[in-house]
């Protein structure tokens, strides 16, 4: 599975992103993150600068399943597992990043390493896998 251009360009016109979890007895946990960016083909960055249940989520069920769509309803949704990132240049860069936008102090960056995708878009192909 390969994040298509096309894709990327659609979920970065997104202003939040659904982000679930959940805990070791599959408890779900769904919250809205801003700070939701394509890091490579395979790979989605997440900030946490607030998370508290996620966060405790990723670390003893890395499974994690996001949504995210434009304004047009033009969408997808990924699953894969994450991972919690505090020091490096990731992390460094992902502060960088959300200092430029606002007066916030990150706690970690959360890489998503993408297994699957699926289209969310109304329409015919709404559930279908992205290869
Ligand atoms: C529109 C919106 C965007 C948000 N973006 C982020 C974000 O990028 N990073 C973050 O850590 N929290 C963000 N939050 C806050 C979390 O969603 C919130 O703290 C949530 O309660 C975390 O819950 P948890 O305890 O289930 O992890 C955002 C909240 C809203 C309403």
């Amino acid at each position: 599975m390969k994040i298509s251009d096309e894709a990327k360009k659609i979920v970065e016109e997104a202003k939040v992103w659904a982000v679930a979890t959940a805990n070791k007895n599959g408890l779900p946990n769904v919250v809205p993150i801003a700070y939701a960016r394509i890091l490579s083909e395979n790979q989605i960055l997440l900030m946490d600068i607030f998370m508290e249940k996620t966060r405790k989520n990723i670390e003893e069920n890395p499974n994690i399943a996001l949504c995210a769509w434009n304004s047009k309803s033009k969408g997808y949704q990924f699953k894969g597992k994450a991972q919690v990132i505090t020091s490096g240049k990731l992390f460094d860069e992902g502060v960088k990043w959300v200092k430029s936008e606002e007066n916030l102090s990150p706690k970690a960056a959360i890489v998503v390493n993408v297994e699957t995708a699926y289209i969310i878009t109304p329409g015919s192909d709404a559930g279908k896998e992205v290869k």
